[in-house]
């Protein structure tokens, strides 16, 4: 633990942070009634807090496990609100080291927050998981609105009245080509003209598997790497690190899966 704590302190050290190449947001131009009509039409799919726990996902409601999430969410949305930044993906060395969960964990965290708006897109084309994890029982599908075949409108549901999801139904193997459309942008800018979110979640790939993951970070404001204790090699993680520093700014770090628990939870940010 002590060597990964050091190598995230050295690579912040000499991190600085990176302008976003597109013009930033101005929530002001947006028409408030347009986009609460635009929320209001997704369909709301709430899964059971049973099946939720089941998937580790604890921030439903305000008690236990959710306090370190609940914190994270405050530095990660303060940081943001601050540099005007509202596009954040997640991403990890390698494969399974939780990406999902803790996207799904902050996007409940933050919904809680009655004033913001959560969009989470489920981006890890080759790996979805969200589908099933949960249970949706749904045919709209994500893929779609990224492949620009359909509107966010008619694939993207809702969780609770200010969280939107876009899940994905099986695996899209052309993640290469999806990801480093530039027509993504336009989407994406369609999804935050229509819908006016607070913040932009995407859960994407591992670091590691391709090189989605750094085509796609200069389309967001800012990264969240999730590291798997005892997992996650260190130099991997630093690799990571470095090279999303070039093109985007690096949020922080998760440490997930922590075999020896903090006093309130197996999470630690390293922000
Ligand atoms: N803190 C944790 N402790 C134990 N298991 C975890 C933790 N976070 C996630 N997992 C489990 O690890 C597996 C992979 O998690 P997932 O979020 O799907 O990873 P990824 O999206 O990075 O592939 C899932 O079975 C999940 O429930
Ligand atoms: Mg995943």
């Amino acid at each position: 633990m002590e060597k990964i704590q050091s190598a995230i302190a050295k690579a912040r050290a000499e991190r600085q942070h990176v302008s976003p190449t597109r013009p930033l947001f101005h929530h002001r131009d947006y028409d408030q009634d347009h986009s609460e009509t635009a929320w209001a039409a997704l369909p709301l799919i709430e899964p059971s807090m049973k099946r939720l726990r089941s998937q580790r996902i604890v921030t439903l409601d305000r008690v236990g496990e959710a306090a370190a999430f609940d914190k994270l969410r405050t530095r990660m949305l303060q940081q943001m609100h601050a540099n005007n930044w509202r596009r954040v993906a997640i991403t990890s060395p390698g494969p399974s080291s939780g990406k999902s969960t803790v996207s799904m964990n902050l996007a409940y965290s933050m919904s809680r927050q009655m004033k913001s708006r959560v969009i989470l897109s489920e981006l890890d084309l080759r790996k979805p998981s969200i589908m099933k994890s949960l249970r949706l029982k749904t045919d709209r599908d994500f893929s779609k609105v990224i492949q620009h075949t359909s509107p966010f409108a008619d694939e993207a549901v809702r969780l609770k009245s200010n969280f939107a999801l876009g899940v994905l139904q099986r695996p899209v193997e052309a993640s290469a080509e999806i990801l480093q459309n530039p027509q993504l942008e336009d989407t994406l800018q369609q999804i935050e003209a229509d819908y006016d979110p607070t913040i932009m979640m995407f859960d994407l790939p591992p670091f590691q598997v391709s090189d989605d993951v750094m085509a796609f970070a200069t389309k967001v404001d800012c990264v969240l790497i999730v590291a798997a204790a005892e997992q996650t090699k260190i130099d991997a993680l630093d690799v990571c690190e470095r090279e999303l520093a070039d093109v985007t700014n690096i949020l922080g770090i998760v440490l997930n899966k922590c075999r020896y628990e903090t006093e309130d939870a197996s999470y630690n940010y390293y922000g």
